[in-house]
């Protein structure tokens, strides 16, 4: 009985690789985004509210992937009241994939 739990809970973590991804997401996110958009991605003054921002929540991957990775800067910017710009060069390539899975997924549950 024991045995059959095992493998299962092994089958199950093979299938859904977005678990740990999920995971690795939130420590990135606790580390490299949330003193500027807040630890649950409530926002701050230095940067918007992602949970329940409609860019996250009905925006194509790619276009909040390319904020991730490149920053929006200057003429870009969005929120001219928020007087920094976002930097880019923050995440790489994968983190920024896993980050749009995160911010879109979990943290607006
Ligand atoms: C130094 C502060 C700062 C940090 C750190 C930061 N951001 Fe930002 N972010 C901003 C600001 C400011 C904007 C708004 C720029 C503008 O005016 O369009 C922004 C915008 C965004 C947007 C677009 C929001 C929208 O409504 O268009 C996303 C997505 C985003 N950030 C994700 C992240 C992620 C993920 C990280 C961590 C890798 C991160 N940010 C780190 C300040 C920051």
């Amino acid at each position: 009985m024991l045995k059959i739990t095992g493998s299962l809970v092994i089958t199950i973590a093979l299938a859904t690789p977005g678990i740990s991804q999920a995971m690795d997401a939130a420590q990135l996110f606790g580390s490299k985004c949330s003193a500027c958009h807040g630890p649950k991605g409530e926002g701050t003054q230095v940067g918007p509210a992602l949970k329940g921002n409609p860019f996250i929540t009905k925006g194509a991957p790619a276009d909040i992937k390319k904020v991730i990775v490149a920053g929006r800067t200057e003429k870009e910017k969005k929120y001219p009241k928020m007087m920094n710009p976002m930097p880019g060069g923050l995440a790489s390539e994968a983190e920024a994939d896993a980050l749009v899975i995160y911010l879109q997924d979990e943290m607006q549950k």
